[in-house]
């Protein structure tokens, strides 16, 4: 099973206590994951107390306490912290959201794929929205279904109104809903997104980590997927989605408070490594619909796409390195000339840009101060931008003409892990959109590219579960002077991240090298014992490339470097030139970089834990560098 990507918070609570001061207890444990917005409904009285602040949780309690907490005296109630996927973060789309009678609250984490129709149908029979979410469609269609108006004959019955309602829902969500007229009780569902109970003594928690809960309790129960469960004083209740009795899974928590964070890891980064599944999976959810590529808000038409003559990719760091990979699908996919750039390094060069020319700005943050300078560049060039970016509603996108969201959750680590993939991701979809539009590729083609990244979850998962093999190496690796890095293709960008991720958390020199070059001068480097990763490609993909490169490895090896090899598993030419060997699936050979940089991050990091530094928050980093 694929790691569940724990984004964002919710809690919810039904037992003895005030539920305010619970559910806000447990959402500042849930704070370290960052989020755009924060909100709490209790049942207080026979209604809903409901509010909801963007920014911060700090904004919704001095919110509270200008409405007045006293409001909100009550024993049953939920919150939600947002990592927004539809809708920029601002209060009206903060959660939970109502229906129009004010008696339903709903609060969400994931991605709800067919809102779009759901919000059409409810329209068409009078449903005013009040957000741009995906969320609120759902508190409207529990309302329904809870008030007998529509055919799902479970009125006043809200668990089975929910369970109806999770039957019609696409996509991934933890879901829990609270109603005006059940004030004994709080339900919640879960399809591909996290979330547990915990068993208190009168009292019994939901939410979508046991970090919320387990200064109450470390007794719990994760859920399965597809199912619901009701909450009570007196305990749970858990069914599939179509009421019949469901399996669960008790268990002690025996994490402390700071594991519970980490998903039970030393460090954000480890987890957000293991996240990495999901993530690509989130990213390229719902981006292909009745066999078209379908970005997010495109604000491009097909003819602006076909009128592209030029792609810029511009970027730092990691998510330049995605532009790099990308580069090679999307001139493979479009045969339309691909440059990527420094974004710090474009706008002095005075690049030749016009309005036919598409600059793809990538950043997880949506900050960073030399790609945003680059976008405001391309802009007065008239050329048009599209942002690729992990944080919804930050500037870059919002001075782009158009943007896909890469799914991948808020990345704590400072060092980029599931964002590059993700963003890897991400530039394939515009690549695959561009192709679609220019008639490069055939319709079903573009499908064939776009099924085949939708394997990529598995595969990576597949490398996570055979890691400790790279784990063990690192430490072995421990007391290098230096590590170089060799890769041909889009083995090359994978060479150049493997050396960043290694400088970044290790402090250790590291260089990636294009194999092709090291006899122009680099090959001078190697010396007895120099360890030396070597990114091969398929041997069934570009079969000269890999020749060429098993030569590199063994003029390499003949000078007394280490190799440590990375290949596709069953690869037997490579084997006698790999001091070490790490074996990866074997997958298309565009898609490779997927798969090949994960044991690049996995050694930076054990190498960087084995010198006993900081994985996280490595020396003079920072997440954002919002300066240039
Ligand atoms: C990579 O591990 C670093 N965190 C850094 O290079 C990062 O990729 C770069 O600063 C770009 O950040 P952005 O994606 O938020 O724009
Ligand atoms: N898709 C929902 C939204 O954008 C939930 C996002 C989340 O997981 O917090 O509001």
């Amino acid at each position: 099973m694929v790691t569940l990507l724990r984004v964002c918070g919710i809690v919810g609570y039904v037992g003895h206590r005030q539920a305010l001061d619970v559910v806000l207890d447990g959402l500042r444990r849930l704070e370290y994951r960052g989020y755009d917005s924060a909100g709490v409904a209790v049942n207080a009285g026979d209604a809903l107390a409901v509010e909801r602040k963007a920014g911060r949780l700090a904004n919704l309690e001095a919110r509270l306490d200008e409405v007045g907490r006293e409001g909100f005296a009550g024993t049953t109630g939920m919150g939600h912290t947002r990592w927004a996927t539809h809708g920029p973060p601002v209060d009206r789309n903060s959660h939970p959201h109502s229906d129009m009678t004010g008696r339903v609250a709903v609060v969400h984490n994931g991605i709800i794929e067919n809102f779009v129709a759901l919000r059409g149908e409810l329209e068409a029979v009078g449903v005013e929205f009040a957000s741009d979410t995906d969320t609120e469609t759902a508190a409207h269609l529990v309302s329904r279904a809870y008030s007998g108006l529509d055919d799902s004959g479970t009125k006043g019955d809200l668990p089975a109104s929910v369970r109806a309602v999770c039957r019609r829902l696409e996509g991934a969500f933890t879901l829990v809903v609270t109603h005006a007229d059940e004030p004994d009780q709080v339900v919640a569902a879960r399809r591909s997104s996290p979330l547990v109970v915990g068993l208190g003594e009168g009292e019994t928690f939901v939410a979508s980590d046991v970090a919320a809960f387990i200064e109450h309790t470390r007794d719990a129960v994760e859920l399965g997927q597809d199912q619901v469960v009701v909450i009570t004083r007196d305990g749970y209740d858990v069914t599939d989605f179509h009421g019949e009795p469901a399996p669960v899974k008790p268990f002690q928590v025996t994490w402390d408070l700071s594991a519970a964070e980490k998903g039970g890891h030393e460090y954000f980064m480890l987890k957000e490594i293991e996240e990495q599944p999901e993530a690509l999976a989130n990213t390229l959810r719902g981006h292909f619909t009745e066999g078209r590529i379908v970005l997010d808000e495109q604000r491009m038409s097909d003819q602006d796409l076909r009128d592209v003559d030029k792609v810029f990719v511009v970027a730092c760091g990691s998510a330049y390195h995605s532009g790099l990979v990308a580069k090679y699908a999307i001139e493979h996919w479009t045969r339309l000339p691909v440059e990527v750039e420094l974004a710090s390094e474009f706008r002095y060069r005075d690049p030749v840009l016009d309005r036919d020319t598409l600059v793809v700005a990538v950043s997880q943050s949506g900050e960073t101060a030399d790609t945003l300078e680059a976008v405001r560049h391309a802009r007065e060039q008239k050329a048009r931008v599209l942002a690729v970016c992990n944080t919804n509603g930050a500037q870059i996108p919002r001075e782009s003409d158009a943007v896909l969201y890469t799914h991948a959750g808020p990345e704590i680590g400072v060092a980029s892990t599931k964002a590059f993939l993700a963003q890897i991701a991400a530039n394939y979809l515009v690549g695959l959109a561009l192709a679609q539009a220019r008639g490069t590729k055939y319709p079903d083609e573009v499908a064939r590219e776009f099924h085949e990244l939708e394997a990529m979850p598995q595969a990576v998962q597949q490398v996570l579960g055979t890691i400790d093999q790279v784990r063990d190496l690192g430490r072995r690796l421990s007391d290098s002077r230096a590590v170089l890095f060799l890769g041909r293709h889009v083995g090359f960008p994978v060479a150049l991240e493997g050396a960043l991720k290694l400088k970044e958390l290790a402090y250790m020199h590291a260089e990636g090298f294009a194999a092709g070059e090291l006899k122009h001068g680099p090959i001078a480097l190697i010396e007895e014992g120099l360890p030396v990763v070597v990114i091969m490609p398929s041997p069934k993909g570009r079969a000269v490339l890999h020749s060429k490169l098993v030569s590199n490895i063994s003029e390499i090896q003949a000078r007394g470097a280490r190799t440590i090899v990375i290949a596709e598993e069953g690869d037997e030419t490579v084997r006698p030139f790999a001091d070490e060997l790490i074996e990866v699936p074997a997958v298309p050979t565009l898609l490779q970089p997927l798969v090949s940089t994960v044991p690049l991050q996995v050694l930076a990091a054990e190498i960087a834990r084995s010198r006993g530094y900081d994985v996280d928050k490595p020396r003079n980093l920072a997440k954002s560098v919002t300066v240039e």
